[in-house]
């Protein structure tokens, strides 16, 4: 049996949509006002859900405390007021959200351990999210 355990976490960061290689008018058109040369921020929701069974002795999936200090510790202390195009995550692709949630989503699953990362849901805005559960 396993049972599910979803935490959210906040942190704000800027970026660009820009990719090297297209012209600025292929920019534009891909990417509109996100290509603007000044970038802007987003104040992030990074929800992470994890999986497992539920422990007997503690009836827990997972210490929670143990996930914040690994989420804190890999995603927020590490993306929190940064300008993410600048980050080597993103050096060889677009900082786009989707490939944001990629991007937590491949370094918690290598760093967490305690329970199998089952989903990253990242809000950008209040009307925009976006989705990654690994490669299937
Ligand atoms: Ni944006």
């Amino acid at each position: 049996m396993r049972a599910y355990l979803s935490r959210r976490y906040r942190l704000s960061a800027s970026h660009r949509l820009y990719r090297q290689g297209f012209s600025d008018e292929q920019n534009f058109a891909a990417y509109g006002k996100c290509a603007n040369p000044h970038g802007h921020g987003h104040n992030y929701v990074v929800e992470v859900t994890v999986g497992g069974a539920v422990h007997p002795a503690t009836g827990m999936v997972c210490d929670l405390g143990e996930l914040d200090d690994c989420v804190r510790k890999e995603i927020v202390d590490r993306f929190d007021h940064t300008n993410l195009n600048l980050d080597p995550a993103f050096r060889e692709v677009v900082p786009t959200t989707e490939n944001f949630s990629i991007a937590i989503y491949d370094r918690l699953s290598s760093v967490f351990l305690a329970a199998k990362l089952i989903r990253v849901r990242v809000e950008e805005t209040s009307n925009n999210s976006f989705e990654y559960a690994g490669k299937k």
